[in-house]
């Protein structure tokens, strides 16, 4: 086993991003090999000076050695990112992505090691936050990241809606229509833009997002299979929803279409139009049934169904992590749902945010600064965060032992304050 000393992070050089794509391949459990046009497509969204790699200098047999190569064994990689906290002002967020560690060198630090360097540089660089999608619950609370939103996925049983079967369409002049891939990369930035400045817990997108989602861009180099894309208009002619989707090909024993519709993702800027799509989906011939991809928790969609009872809750699971690196930015980010004032002890196992702040929140906005007043509340930074995007509660956070309460009572202030009447909701995965 090499040792710790023998293991280099750095960032990566532009040669070295084929070993490191054959190392975050190998992480991932898919095959290692790496494809020229993985090479050329993944590697355009490499920002060398934030992607790094774990270097074993003591690897004794590899081909690389030979041509003066070091085996990279972990990879570990971020880029900008704005994230919308409540109240709708954008914070530029550190996103982190491609994390994997060789199973060969699992449980040696070597996260830990790469989580430092990134994490150290974004608050440097003046990041509010840092985000990331968990592959698995335990791995990152211990950073200082918190659960911040939750993901719900449905499976409507399409015959136990209620809906009626006869539905051909909008009937107040609106419209659905079928789309192709270049009519999405037109339409959609700006409907996506619309979205993620007012949803609580969205995250920006690039053109690249659109670019991978249309398939103009292969990061495996699997071969594309088109999606169906149908935008809604308003009667006004607005572009107010969209939706991207596939179907299985099901036939049942008794030779009738039991087709299930796959939601890749479906966004709105209108209730209208999110009932509209929804509905449109549910009125598809052969289709049986519906999976709705990941939502918010409190997703009207149940509710768009006569029987709401018809859409099973299929997953539920964290979704969206955040690490709050400065918190008077983050606290002063948002908006609240009343006015007052509390003072939070914040620890912080790496440092970065430990202290005592003060917030005066209002509808309008907050004040917040480092404070030497009594605290109110003690919490570690991973808790704040579970709390900043509005979807966790402190006297829950209290019940479990994870938020103390320094004054009777400051758990429930907290909650009338930081809490939100819709769930926030992060419609991407990074
Ligand atoms: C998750 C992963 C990156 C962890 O890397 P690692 O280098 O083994 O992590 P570290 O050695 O720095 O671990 C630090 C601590 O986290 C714990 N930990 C790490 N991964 C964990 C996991 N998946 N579940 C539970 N605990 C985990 C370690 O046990 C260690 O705890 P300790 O300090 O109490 O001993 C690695 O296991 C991996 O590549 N897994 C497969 C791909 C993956 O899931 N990537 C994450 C994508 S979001």
């Amino acid at each position: 086993m090499s040792r710790r000393e023998d293991i280099d992070v750095r960032t990566i050089t532009e040669t070295e991003i084929p070993a490191w794509i054959r190392a975050l391949n190998t992480g991932f459990l898919r095959s290692p090999a790496v494809s020229d046009e993985e090479i050329t497509n993944r590697g355009s969204s490499i920002l060398l000076e934030r992607t790094l790699g774990a270097f074993d200098t003591d690897h004794p047999h590899s081909r690389l050695r030979s041509t003066g190569g070091t085996p990279i064994v972990a990879t570990f990689r971020s880029f900008p990112q704005q994230l919308t906290p409540v109240g709708g002002t954008p914070v530029p967020a550190d996103a982190i992505t491609n994390v994997s560690v060789n199973p060969t060198h699992r449980r040696r630090g070597l996260l830990t090691r790469m989580m430092a360097t990134d994490l150290t540089a974004a608050k440097d660089r003046g990041d509010v936050v840092a985000t990331l999608i968990a592959a698995e619950y335990p791995i990152y609370g211990r950073y200082g990241f918190g659960q911040a939103t939750t993901a719900t996925e449905w499976t409507i049983d399409v015959s136990r809606s209620g809906l009626d079967p006869r539905w051909s369409g909008p009937t107040d002049g609106a419209r659905i229509d079928l789309v192709d891939g270049e009519e999405v990369r037109e339409l959609g930035p700006d409907l996506h833009e619309r979205l993620r400045r007012t949803q609580p817990g969205a995250v920006s997108r690039d053109e690249r997002w659109w670019q991978i989602n249309t398939g103009v861009l292969s990061l495996s180099g699997d071969p594309w299979k088109e999606p169906f894309y149908a935008v809604y208009r308003s009667a006004t002619g607005e572009v107010e929803g969209l939706v991207s989707y596939e179907s299985d090909d099901n036939w049942g024993d008794a030779k009738q279409p039991l087709n299930t519709a796959e939601v890749n993702w479906l966004i709105t800027v209108t209730p209208a139009a999110e009932r509209a799509l929804w509905r449109y989906l549910c009125s598809i011939d052969w289709i049986a049934h519906v999976k709705t991809g990941w939502r918010a928790p409190d997703d009207l969609l149940p509710h768009f169904l006569p029987d709401p009872r018809a859409a099973r809750i299929t997953i539920q699971a964290d979704w969206l992590w955040v690490r709050i690196l400065d918190v008077v930015r983050a606290l002063e980010a948002r908006t609240y749902a009343g006015s007052g004032t509390l003072v939070l002890d914040v620890t912080d196992g790496d440092g970065l945010s430990a202290g005592r702040y003060r917030l005066e929140a209002g509808p309008d906005g907050a004040t917040c600064a480092p404070t030497t007043t009594a605290a109110d509340l003690t919490l570690d930074v991973g808790e704040l965060a579970a709390l900043w995007l509005g979807d966790e509660s402190a006297v829950r956070l209290t019940a479990l032992g994870r938020v103390h309460e320094e004054r009777e009572g400051a758990a429930v202030v907290a909650d009338a304050l930081l809490r939100t009447s819709r769930r926030p909701w992060c419609p991407d995965i990074f």
